[in-house]
């Protein structure tokens, strides 16, 4: 592998280059008048696939925001990897808040910053590139490999679960690589074996049916912001912080004593956590560790809580409807849309007679995953991560969700691989995103190496 190697290394600015344009373009999803620039990515991407020697690159059209498919297929006799990632990113709430351009990649200590950078375009580069720098040395790649980027992940894949169930064939493999996690920390590298599912949900709480002048109506008619908070506060236990959602915890399966054991070794990462966010405290489930809070154990927040009057200055006015959006992360043996039901059930069975749920909407789901820690796919990770980064690296969980993971296993029969390269401080989904370069060139070489371990290991098995 050196030669391969000494290639990554050898090519550094040219990657960082590539990386750089990729991200000056605002590939943001959930934007419809950013749909242009979606698309501008999705061809960048193509034109880096075909830049580095990738056979067959197409830019596939969805219903919503195009699918990159890049196929390299060697030999059908030798193992197959399927690589995905996303090319879309978050939005920007507040420009105010970034030190540079969101757009407008900079480079400081080491690290590159913009939108994107770590979620998840810098990490999915580090497979394109890997590839590239195995064609260009060796004009051939030692398994087959292809590629699927998609341009919705961040607002649920809703166009990718479709196309994944109507393309078993072309999609056909022997595991599937992500890159779209964090390392443990700065100094420990991971290989992710569990992912958090997510429930993700809308309503609007009515009293009068429009707005009226509180004094008038005043302690005559229910307020509905008030009716909103009452059932909002009343979703967790104050003192455990259980969620008391009628049937929430049901048939959830715990992670296994070893690894609870594994978990306990992993230096504490409290004090991590209380510097990362700023809180005054942590906070979480009674008795768990936080840890196992966010890799085990399911959770309940409010995204955001509106109604009313919210301008400058004041207004005396009682509005007619308060609204809220509520997610839930799953663990093993929740499903989305069941979990969904039972939060409405809860709220309709709570609601004062005062007021309506005059809308629930269940925006979208995504179903958890754990890895299968001994497949010979997953453990050549962990082989290809340590010659990456010349440190062996630990199995950790993560509480985000990749909503695609289950359904890929379920649908193409083959083990999820996760190698993440990011950390949790770079900033994804808020202000100053970055990713730190070193870690994008171990990346590639990690990626480099996987290519050359796994087809062995799945061959042998
Ligand atoms: N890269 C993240 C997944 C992730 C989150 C990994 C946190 C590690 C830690 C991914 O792009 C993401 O943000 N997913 C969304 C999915 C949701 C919109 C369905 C998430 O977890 O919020
Ligand atoms: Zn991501």
């Amino acid at each position: 592998m050196k030669d391969v190697l000494d290639r990554v290394d050898a090519d550094r600015e040219e990657s960082v280059r590539r990386l750089e344009e990729f991200l000056r373009i605002p590939s943001i999803s959930t934007d419809a008048e950013r749909a242009g620039d979606v698309r501008r990515a999705a061809d960048y991407l193509a034109g880096v696939f075909r830049e580095s020697g990738v056979k067959k690159v197409e830019v596939l059209p969805t219903k919503g925001h195009p699918i990159v498919l890049a196929e390299h297929l060697e030999d059908p006799s030798a193992p197959t990897l399927l690589v995905y990632g996303h090319y879309d990113v978050q939005p920007i709430a507040n420009r105010a808040e970034w030190k540079s351009d969101p757009f407008v990649p900079e480079i400081r200590d080491g690290k590159i910053w913009a939108r994107g950078a770590t979620d998840d375009k810098g990490q999915l580069l580090t497979h394109v590139l890997a590839a590239k720098a195995h064609l260009d040395v060796r004009g051939r790649l030692p398994l087959n490999v292809k590629f699927l980027i998609e341009g919705e992940e961040e607002i649920g894949s809703e166009h990718l679960d479709g196309f994944v169930r109507e393309n078993r064939e072309r999609l056909a493999c022997d595991a599937i690589a992500i890159s779209d996690t964090a390392m443990y920390s700065p100094e420990i590298p991971s290989i992710c074996t569990g992912l958090r599912g997510i429930a993700y949900t809308e309503f609007t709480i009515r009293c009068a049916t429009s707005d009226l002048h509180s004094g008038s109506f005043g302690g005559a008619v229910d307020n509905p912001a008030l009716v909103l908070a009452h059932l909002i506060a009343g979703l967790k236990d104050e003192e455990t912080g259980r969620v008391l959602i009628d049937g929430f915890y049901d048939g959830i399966i715990e992670p296994t004593q070893d690894e609870r054991d594994r978990w306990a070794e992993l230096p504490s990462p409290d004090a991590k956590y209380l510097e990362m966010t700023g809180v005054p405290a942590l906070y979480g489930e009674r008795p768990y560790p936080v840890l196992e809070r966010i890799w085990a154990r399911p959770s309940l927040d409010v995204n955001g809580i509106w109604g009313g009057f919210t301008g400058k200055g004041s207004m005396t006015v009682l509005p007619a409807r308060a609204s809220a959006k509520v997610s839930m992360r799953l663990v093993p043996g929740q499903s989305p849309k069941d979990v969904a039901k039972k939060l409405e059930a809860h709220l309709r069975k709570h609601l004062p007679k005062t007021a309506v749920l005059e809308r629930f909407e269940d925006l979208h789901g995504g179903q958890p995953w754990v890895a299968e820690l001994d497949h010979p796919a997953v453990q050549a990770a962990f082989r290809a991560v340590e010659q990456g980064f010349g440190k062996k690296p630990v199995p950790s969980r993560e509480g985000g969700s990749i909503p695609i993971v289950q359904l890929f296993t379920e649908t193409l029969r083959a083990p999820a691989v996760l190698m993440g390269f990011g950390l949790h401080d770079e900033g994804a989904h808020g202000p100053d995103e970055h990713f730190d370069l070193g870690n994008f060139l171990a990346g590639i070489r990690s990626a480099a190496c996987y290519f050359d371990e796994f087809p062995r290991a799945v061959s042998r098995a």
